[in-house]
């Protein structure tokens, strides 16, 4: 791992580069007006909506949504992470990427290894059509229900009997051998080396640009285990890949949607079935390197369980990591599928259209949420719906400040103050989340952040107002304050590099948003600065009008002027005329 980059490095780096040129470089773009049209490349479109701005160095994409900066673009479009997107952008430029504190060093070589595991998924692959042994393996799979250019897409093998068959194709010399040890795909025991996998179909499992980096191995029949895997190595880690991937980004450029499951047959069945946007964890549990892939990878994500105590269980874990990277910009829901069913016998049984439909009618994270913890109190009892709170606040807690906590805040409120017998009802109603989706009306902090990363030539307006709207303490304004003293300091600075300062921030996403939200297309240019001082004086009322009555909310009634105190009595009693 390489030290951290200095954000100033990645302000100068933006600065020397030009997104036009570099997406001229890979798509055909055509000028129109200030600005470059072309047809989507991460969607497929007959009539260009793909717009490349050189002014704010930023795309968007105002069919499919896609936007963001040129490292943004790099990262969607030759699917690099940030790192290596930094990397390339610097290499244009002809700069040399600083780190910053300890650097690291980069750690060995792997390109050895790499090109080892690639051979032997070559080998494997052979032996699934030349082995002797291979008319067995090809009938397990066609008994499976795959054909042969599925099998083909994932790169099936066969992992012939016998002890020693890849280390006789592979392992010439001593050095080879050691290699193939350091790959996983040789044993050692009493001295003796032998191949790790025998007897098995071979599934390749690659990274996500498509590196062989290890292998997941069944047996044709019962035998036990019924999988066995590659070893942890230099380059396998089991808690960070995701089976499949590489090959469902092949399939769509574009992602709209992932289905999360556990075997690498699942993936392939469904595959099979025209369900190209499955992935598999492998044997572990979910993990947050897995999460915060898949979270980067689509806008919406169904997390695949059996319905028994045990899927129930292992989707509540899931839940609970992923709480941390909720933020509400993604649609995060749980498919619970019936008892002794896996995707694969499901879909085979239903077909396509049928499993869609249970995935267009899975249950939105929150509800499973309210729902396990509903569970376990006694929600008719007042103690009951109390201890309800107990649970879910500490869990709440974990949720990034944001619309979405804000939401499970509220659900929460309404359960545990409302009548028990509406509680149920509204614990049972499905779909909520589906209303984050896209927020109708913007707050307006969200008004704000979107109006300057947009025109961030309005700093003079924001200026310009009272401070008061900065001592506001809803979610958001830390970010607004921050964006305003920015593109004050600079005020030459334009969305891509303003955008970039918050790439680590847990609200990234949503910001980027935010800068292409299509209420700023309904406002009119001569609108934009009223429009940001409205909000900015709207939030400063909204403060001065708190902050006068928080002292009323401090002290003790005993301390209120008998008028507000006369004032209280009535609306109580008002309040209880009302629930009589
Ligand atoms: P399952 O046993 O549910 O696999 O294990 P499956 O895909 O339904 O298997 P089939 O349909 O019988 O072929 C799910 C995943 O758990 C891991 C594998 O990653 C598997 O895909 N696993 C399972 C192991 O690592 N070892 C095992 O012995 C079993
Ligand atoms: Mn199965």
């Amino acid at each position: 791992m390489a030290g951290r980059i200095p954000p100033q490095f990645i302000d100068d780096l933006l600065a020397r580069t030009d997104i036009v040129e570099l997406i001229a470089g890979r798509i055909q773009l055509r000028k129109g007006g200030k600005d470059y049209q072309a047809r989507c490349p991460f969607h497929d479109e007959k009539s260009p909506s793909f717009t490349v701005s050189r002014e704010k160095q930023f795309y968007h994409c105002f069919g499919c949504g896609a936007h963001g900066t040129a490292i943004g673009f790099l990262m969607e479009y030759d699917r690099l992470g940030f790192r290596e997107a930094i990397e390339d952008l610097a290499r244009r430029a002809g700069l040399e990427v600083p780190t910053e504190g300890t650097a690291t060093p980069t750690g060995p070589d792997q390109t050895p290894l790499y090109a080892l595991l690639e051979q032997a998924a070559q080998v494997y692959r052979r032996q699934l059509r030349e082995h002797p042994e291979a008319p067995q393996a090809i009938d397990y799979l066609k008994g499976r229900g795959l054909s042969g250019e599925i099998a083909a897409r994932y790169g099936l093998g066969f992992a012939p009997s016998g002890w020693d068959f890849l280390l006789a194709s592979l392992g010439a010399d001593p050095a080879a051998r050691e290699r193939l040890s350091q790959a996983g795909l040789i044993t050692e025991q009493d001295g003796k080396r032998y191949d790790r996998f025998r007897s098995r179909i071979m599934f390749p499992i690659r990274d996500r640009r498509g590196r062989v980096i290890g292998f997941g191995g069944r047996v044709l029949g019962d035998g036990k285990p019924k999988y066995l895997n590659s070893p942890e190595t230099p380059v396998f880690h089991k808690g960070r890949e995701l089976y499949g991937l590489y090959e469902v980004q092949q399939a769509r450029r574009k992602l709209t949607r992932l289905l999360v499951v556990e075997g690498y047959l699942d993936v392939i069945a469904l595959a099979q079935f025209g369900i190209d946007y499955a992935v598999a964890t492998l044997g572990t549990a979910t993990t947050l390197e897995h999460l915060q892939v898949l979270l980067r990878s689509a806008p919406e994500l169904v997390f695949c369980f059996d319905g028994d105590n045990a899927g129930r269980g292992a989707a509540w874990k899931a839940l609970e990591t992923i709480l941390p990277l909720a933020t509400g910009n993604q649609s995060l829901r749980f498919l619970f599928l019936p008892e002794g069913e896996d995707p694969d016998t499901l879909v085979r049984a239903e077909g396509q259209a049928a499993f869609e439909r249970r995935l267009g009618s899975a249950t939105p994270l929150s509800e499973v949420f309210f729902d396990h913890l509903s569970g376990q109190v006694d929600m008719v009892s007042r103690d009951g719906r109390a201890r309800l709170v107990t649970l879910a606040k500490p869990l709440i807690s974990k949720v990034p400040d944001g619309i979405y906590r804000d939401m499970l805040e509220g659900r929460l409120a309404a359960l545990a103050g409302i009548e028990p017998r509406r509680a149920a009802r509204a614990g049972a109603r499905r779909g909520g989340d589906r209303l984050l989706a896209r927020p109708a009306r913007p707050t307006r902090v969200a008004l704000a952040i979107a109006l300057l990363l947009d025109h961030p030539e309005l700093a003079p307006v924001a200026l310009a107002q009272e401070d008061d709207w900065r001592r506001c303490e809803g979610p958001g304004v830390e970010i607004l304050a921050q964006l305003v003293d920015a593109v004050s300091a600079y005020p030459a600075i334009n969305k891509a590099t303003l955008i970039e300062r918050w790439r680590d921030h847990p609200h990234f996403d949503y910001l980027q948003r935010l800068s292409v939200a299509p209420f700023l297309d309904d406002i009119p240019v001569e609108g934009l600065a009223a429009e940001l001082t409205g909000a900015l004086q709207g939030l400063g009322k909204d403060v001065r009008d708190s902050e006068r009555l928080r002292p009323l909310n401090r002290r003790s009634t005993a301390d209120w002027s008998d008028e507000v105190r006369e004032q209280m009595d009535r609306e109580a009693e008002q309040a209880r005329t009302r629930r009589r």
